[in-house]
């Protein structure tokens, strides 16, 4: 008889336990400036809007806090570092593992040099940590200006150096990129990079296709610094274009 009860029971806690495995125990918030910001960045296809699927399982929380003209400085200085810090906190506070993705330096390298920004995301990663949440640093998505003979003109390499070096220095989580974005819209050419352009002049900003493929360069970096324990919806078949430099548009 109590055998019997059990073996009916069992089904029911079976099902309980998946649904509380469901119920995305993790949760993201992206900081930076507008190549991560809402409308013209990679965070639209990483968190997702009604237009794009986000990378992430379904139900998984993630808040794009990201500004537009934001310098590590501004960021703090007009208030939405504080906006994130709340989100981060909404978060942490319903047991949920939080990941802060951080991702400057196209502004930071109109007013300073590396090592302001350096200095300013020191502080933000030991803030992050002392939320509880998992800080995660982000170098450049590159500009898709190229020079003639087909290679990225980058200038944001020394801004990517300082973010890497902060994030030794951090013992963070690092993705890099900066370098993968630089190898992917080489491989792919001019012509198919800036079909991702926001405008067809607009060589940093994104528009909805561009979201897609580097919230998934985001996602698969992510996937490998994490060795797979996030909650990302694996796209095989772009992860195989973008590794293999393909357009996939
Ligand atoms: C870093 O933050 C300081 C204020 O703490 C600010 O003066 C400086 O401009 C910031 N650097 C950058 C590159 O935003
Ligand atoms: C951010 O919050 C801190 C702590 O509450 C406060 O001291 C600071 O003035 C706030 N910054 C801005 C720009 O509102
Ligand atoms: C993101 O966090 C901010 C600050 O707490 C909040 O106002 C906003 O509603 C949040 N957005 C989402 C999509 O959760
Ligand atoms: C994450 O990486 C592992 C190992 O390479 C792979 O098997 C898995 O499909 C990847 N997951 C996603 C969501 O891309
Ligand atoms: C991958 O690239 C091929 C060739 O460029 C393209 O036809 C296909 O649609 C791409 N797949 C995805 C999922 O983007």
């Amino acid at each position: 008889m109590l055998l019997h009860l059990l073996l009916t029971l069992l089904p029911i806690f079976s099902s309980t336990m998946s649904s509380i495995q469901a119920d995305a125990p993790s949760s993201f918030v992206l900081i930076g400036d507008s190549t991560t910001a809402v409308d013209g960045g990679w965070g639209d296809g990483f968190c997702g809007t009604p237009a794009i699927a986000s990378v992430l399982k379904t139900g998984t929380p993630c808040n794009n806090t990201a500004r537009s003209g934001a310098t590590t400085g501004s960021f703090v200085a007009d208030g939405s570092w504080n906006i994130s810090i709340d989100a981060i906190k909404r978060e942490t506070a319903k047991g949920r593992k939080t990941y802060v993705t951080l991702q400057f330096g196209h502004n930071d390298q109109k007013i300073a040099p590396p090592e302001s920004m350096g200095a300013n995301l020191t502080v933000m990663v030991q803030e992050v940590r002392g939320l509880g949440a998992v800080p995660i640093l982000v170098t450049s998505l590159t500009r898709r200006n190229f020079h003639s003979d087909g290679s990225i003109d980058d200038i944001l390499g020394p801004w990517a150096d300082e973010t890497i070096l902060i994030s030794q220095q951090q013992r963070t989580h690092l993705l890099d990129l900066h370098a993968v974005s630089i190898k992917y819209c080489e491989a792919i050419g001019p012509e198919a990079s800036h079909r991702l352009n926001l405008s067809p002049s607009d060589n940093t900003h994104l528009n909805i296709d561009g979201a897609i493929v580097f919230a998934r360069m985001v996602a698969d970096l992510m996937n490998s610094s994490f060795r797979g324990i996030l909650p990302i919806v694996p796209d095989p078949e772009l992860s195989r274009n973008i590794s293999l430099g393909l357009p996939s548009f």
